[in-house]
Formats: C-alpha cells, structure tokens, sequence
C-alpha cells in the first residue's frame, strides 16, 4: 500500500505539531485552519506558540516541500486520512466539552470528500462523540463515498511534543474495521517501525483512554497534595513523604510532585467533562471522586495564598510581592487556568503589590491580565519584594542563589510553591523558608 496523504484539520498546539512531524517522518501533509493569522504565520516558518524544538522541525518540513498550510478545506480533499486535531475546550459556564470546533470541522470536511478516505479524530472528546461523528460524515460525504472514522487520541504534552509525537509510548487505533486499522498503520508506518506497541480497539475504548489517563495522572498529582494537608495540620514534610512512596516502583515519582496543583489546557477541563458526561449516562457515581480531585487542586491555590498572608502577618494590602512564574508549567507560554496567574490575581486582589515575571509566558500574561504588574527578570521583580513567590518551577528560579538575591530583596522570606528549592540552603542564607507541607 502506497504512503497515504495526509490531511491536518485544525493548527493549534495539536495539529501544528502532528502536521509538522508528520511531514518530517515523510508524508504529504495539508494543514487547514479557519484561522488566516495563524496559517500565515505557519507557511512562514514561525510557530504561534512556545514549543521547543518545533521551528526547528517546521522549517524541516518546509524546506521538504511535503508541507502546505491552507484556510481553504477544499484543498484537503485529496488526502487519504484526515486528522481531526481542533480543540475541545471547556464550555462557558458549564463542566461540559464544548464540541462546536469538532462538529464544524466534520460538517466543513465531509461534503469535499470523494474518494475512499479515513477521517480520524485526534481531539479529546467525551464518549460517544465518534458514534455520533460517524453518522454525520456518512450522511454529509457525497452519495456513494466511502468515508469510515476511526479515533487516535493523542498523548502530548507541551514542552515535549515533538518527542512525543516521534517518539509516543503507545499508539491507540480505535476502529471499526481492518481497513481502517490498515490504513492508520500505513499512516504511522516510521513509527511502529521503531517498535512502539500498538492498542487496536473500538471507537468508545479510544475516546475513553485519553480521559482515562488524564484523571489518573490529576488523580495522583491531587493524592499527594491531599497528602500535604495532612502534613500541614501535623508538622509533618510532604517532600519526604512523596520522595518515600516514589521509591516503591509500584506507586514511582512521575506525577506525585506535591505543590501548587495542576493547571493547563487539559487536566482541569478533562476531569470535570469526564465526571460531567459520566453523570450524562448514569455513570456519574463511578468516577465522582474526580470532583474532588479537583476540589483538592483548587485548594491548593487558595492555601498558597493563605501561606504567604501568614508569613506577613494576615493582610497583603501594600505588600510588595515578587511573582516568578505565570505559565502553568515550565517551558511552555501557555497560562490556561495557570496556578501561578491564578495566585498572583488573588494576591492582586487582596491589595498586594504584585510584580510577575515568566521566561516565555509574559506577553500572554501581559495580554490576559493587563491590571497585573510584569518585569523583566526574576532579580528585577524581586527587588524591594517584602516576599518571593516561586509559583511555576522553571529552572532558572531554581539556579537563583539565595545570598545574591538577600542584596536584592527587602525582606528574605520565600515561598516555593513547588518544592523545587533546597529549604536547607535558603536557610543557610538567612532566609524564612516556607512551603506547602513542609516544616
Ligand atoms: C497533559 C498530559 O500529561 C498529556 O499526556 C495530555 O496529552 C495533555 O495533558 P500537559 O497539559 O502538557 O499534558 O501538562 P503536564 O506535563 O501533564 O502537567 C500538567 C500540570 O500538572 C502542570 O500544571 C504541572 O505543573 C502539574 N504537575 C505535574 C504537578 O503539579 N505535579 C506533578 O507531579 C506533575
């Protein structure tokens, strides 16, 4: 069977990422977006977004000529596999997965369908989404093609996508039949190559694997800041908790790091559309705990502030704060549902002078939040700062040497808002040493 060509809908984190590496691996690629800006910016070389590695890889694919971008879907229509990569973001003013982007990219694709194709939807969608998908491609595709849908969630995370994309742990083909899975083999050939294990199973399993691994790893991260509460009320330290558990390869330290929670694009929205659609089908009860999953996550923000109010003794109004951090996590610029952003607006909020600071993430910050104080470098908020907030672990706090930051500073106090510092040596320095958890 010959390379399928490939069709990318949607360029955003997702699809920019799948279309670029998999013009890289070698395959035609048509990349759409509804979007002109961002497919201008693409065809030019740049990437609308913070991604290691990724403008490396795009003027690759570029250069190889296999990669087009376009706003027009018309142009998809000669590929073979269709990638349904647009976002499946949270609905306003509910816990549900708003579908409008997926539902209008299906509906945009399937009358220019004409020939034999696979399209398949790489987006994280509540279950049942791909049973309904089918019978709307099959009733919008002209009369007499043969258009099937298939499911591949995808597993990604920002800061890592493109090893993740080239190299995934697994691959999971969610189809209706041998045709489709052949055709997602051929369409991933340079992968499975390299021996990544494959999971073949129907539409709803796939769907249900992406939302499945996103609770459990919320799930664990909230454990062991459930963990931390406990620690708080007992003077007990969460650090070496958490360090203890990692060492039983059973339970292992990857997504127990205690501290100011989970944020981003995914987690939050996921287990509260999951908990959501499982409620939808009578199903709520089997994964209520993720409502509190979350309930223990949002807490940890509250009580970041709560630690920094009782180091000043119990108001903020007039003090001076030094924010570092404001993306959600380290070497990415996205600040969706940011801990850090989030913290910082509370402390705004309370009257405290707040000044952030973010190595890649400030022009979004800048531009959500334009009342909030920015400066140029960790030293620079940070000077006369009454209080040092570290809220997102990016390696260059965590170079910071706490006796050239005491010139700097007003006062030394600090708060590691993720565990990342070594309490023993800011102590050494003189300085009051507070995280959550931790004696
Ligand atoms: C996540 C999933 O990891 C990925 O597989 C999926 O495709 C998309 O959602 P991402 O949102 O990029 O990826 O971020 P991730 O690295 O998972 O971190 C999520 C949040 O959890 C961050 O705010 C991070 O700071 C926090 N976190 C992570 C912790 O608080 N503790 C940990 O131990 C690990």
């Amino acid at each position: 069977m010959s390379a399928p060509r490939l069709s990318v809908i949607g360029t955003g984190y997702l699809g920019a990422t799948h279309a670029i590496c998999m013009a890289v691996l070698g395959y035609e690629v048509v990349a759409v977006d509804v979007d002109p800006a961002k497919i201008e910016k693409l065809a030019a070389g740049e990437v609308p977004f913070f991604e290691p590695g990724l403008p490396e890889q795009l003027a690759k694919a570029l250069e190889s000529g296999r990669l087009r971008f376009t706003t027009d879907i018309a142009e998809a229509a000669p590929a073979d596999v269709h990638f349904v990569c647009v976002g499946t973001p949270q609905m306003p003013g509910s816990d549900a997965c708003d579908l409008t982007y997926v539902d209008a990219a299906v509906t945009a694709l399937a009358p220019h369908l004409d020939r034999r194709c696979l399209v398949v939807g790489k987006s994280t969608v509540p279950v049942g989404t791909a049973a309904r998908l089918t019978a709307l491609v099959q009733d919008l595709a002209p009369a007499g093609t043969d258009v099937e849908l298939a499911w591949n969630p995808e597993f990604l995370r920002e800061g890592f996508a493109v090893n993740d994309t080239l190299y995934p742990d697994r691959l999971v083909f969610g189809v209706a039949s041998d045709w489709a899975d052949e055709r997602l083999r051929a369409a991933f050939a340079p992968i499975l190559e390299q021996g990544t294990p494959v999971v073949r199973t129907d539409l709803a399993t796939a769907e249900l694997v992406k939302v499945a691994a996103n609770s459990f790893l919320a799930t664990k991260i909230s454990y062991i800041n459930a963990m931390a509460e406990v620690c708080e009320a007992v003077g007990a330290d969460v650090k070496d908790l958490a360090d203890s558990l990692a060492l039983d390869d059973r339970i292992g330290g990857r997504f127990l790091k205690p501290g100011l929670g989970f944020g981003g694009g995914c987690l939050p929205k996921d287990i509260r559309a999951f908990a959501h659609r499982a409620e939808e089908i009578g199903v709520g009860q089997a994964v209520s705990f993720l409502r509190e999953v979350d309930a223990i996550n949002r807490r940890r923000r509250a009580r970041t502030v709560d630690l920094v109010r009782g180091m000043l003794g119990g108001d903020l109004s007039g003090v001076r704060v030094a924010a570092w951090g404001a993306a959600f996590k380290p070497n990415s610029d996205d600040i969706r549902d940011a801990p850090a952003l989030d913290v910082a607006r509370t402390m705004h909020g309370l009257g405290a002078h707040v000044r952030i600071y973010d190595p890649a993430a400030l022009e979004n910050a800048k531009r959500a939040f334009p009342e909030l104080r920015y400066g140029d470098s960790a030293l620079d908020v940070a000077r006369d700062a009454d209080v040092v907030v570290l809220l997102t672990e990016w390696a260059e706090f965590r170079e910071i040497d706490p006796d050239a930051l005491a010139g700097v500073v007003a006062h030394r106090r600090i708060v590691d808002g993720r565990h990342v510092l070594d309490a023993a040596h800011w102590r050494a320095a003189g300085w009051e040493y507070r995280a959550l958890g931790r004696s």
